[in-house]
């Protein structure tokens, strides 16, 4: 495993989405602390307006980078996608913090590696209305086609944390199976949103089993998670080869109650604990729990605050 530059890392999301890019970073390095933030009391983002989302991250990063962040991770695509020009304005005040966000990497990552005539993306309606990964994707000279589908049923299912009863899972599979159609032929597909890789063995069971998306998809589909580009990125020695879907980050042994993880939740705290635990097939500590009002103020006085130069 790498040395790890950074020895204390903020990440953020909507909700419990961003413990899927938790998960890969604390897997891929040594003698971190954590500081995680789950927005929860205004998830989903993704069906929220860009001026609503660059307010939060603005929050946020305030919020995030009174703990002396070596880095700050923003573990949500609808923020990337909708406020990075935000967090990075913000982050400027922190510079002893760097900044990472998901999308950048992995368009650069795809555009440079990526043998493929088709890539699909999977995302929040608004990551997909600003087409941040087909723009990135282009800037960084991939020619191929890119399809970008929203996919607004799987963040409440997944935050409800009760995929495993079979009522919920069909609902999963239908709306996964809808998605998936609209990406026929695609031979890659991104998992745009940080919750979807916790769904990555539902949408690959699928693939394997229904016949009408086999033959969407006549020589299989490579899942991309942005969280595994971002660690190869960040920790080059600890991930190699493709940065597909982790198939062993859930076997690997990660202990959320060590002192290392401290967890917030905007929203309720027992929810977030079994979403997490869900997700993340393992139990986790009860989050603190952070008023809005408390983000709300902070944001306000520091947008407030004259800035000497
Ligand atoms: N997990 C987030 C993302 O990556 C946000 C999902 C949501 O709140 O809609 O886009």
């Amino acid at each position: 495993m790498a040395a790890n530059p950074y020895k204390r890392i903020g990440l953020f999301d909507s909700g419990v989405g961003g413990l899927s890019v938790l998960r890969q970073v604390a897997l891929s390095c040594n003698g971190a602390q954590f500081i995680y933030l789950g927005d929860e009391a205004r998830c989903p983002y993704g069906n929220r307006q860009k001026s609503e989302i660059g307010l939060f991250v603005d929050e946020i990063v305030t919020y995030l980078t009174s703990f002396q962040l070596d880095a700050l991770i923003m573990a949500c695509n609808t923020s990337c996608a909708m406020a990075l020009d935000v967090a990075q304005a913000r982050i400027q005040r922190s510079p002893a913090t760097a900044l990472f966000d998901l999308i950048e990497p992995t368009a650069q990552y795809l555009a440079e590696s990526a043998e493929c005539s088709k890539i699909g993306v999977m995302a929040t309606f608004g990551t997909v209305s600003t087409r941040a990964f087909s723009l990135a994707l282009r800037r960084h000279g991939y020619s191929g086609e890119v399809a970008e589908v929203a996919c607004p049923a799987l963040v409440p299912l997944i935050e409800s944390g009760k995929l495993a009863e079979e009522a919920q899972n069909e609902l999963l599979r239908a709306a996964l199976k809808s998605y998936l159609l609209s990406l026929a032929g695609s031979s890659m597909i991104i998992l745009g949103c940080t919750h979807f890789p916790f769904v990555a063995s539902d949408i690959e069971s699928l693939l394997l089993t229904d016949k009408d998306l086999q033959a969407c998809f006549p020589e299989g589909v490579k899942l991309i998670d942005p969280a595994l580009v971002l660690c190869r990125r960040l920790f080059p020695s600890a991930v190699s080869g493709l940065p597909a879907e982790d198939k062993y980050a859930e076997a690997r042994q990660i202990d959320y109650f060590s002192p290392a993880f401290t967890f917030y939740t905007t929203g309720a705290v027992e929810s977030f604990e079994r979403a997490a635990a869900a997700c993340l097939k393992t139990p986790v500590p009860r989050p603190l729990h952070l008023e809005v009002s408390v983000l709300e103020a902070n944001g306000s006085a520091s947008r407030n605050s004259v800035v000497e130069i």
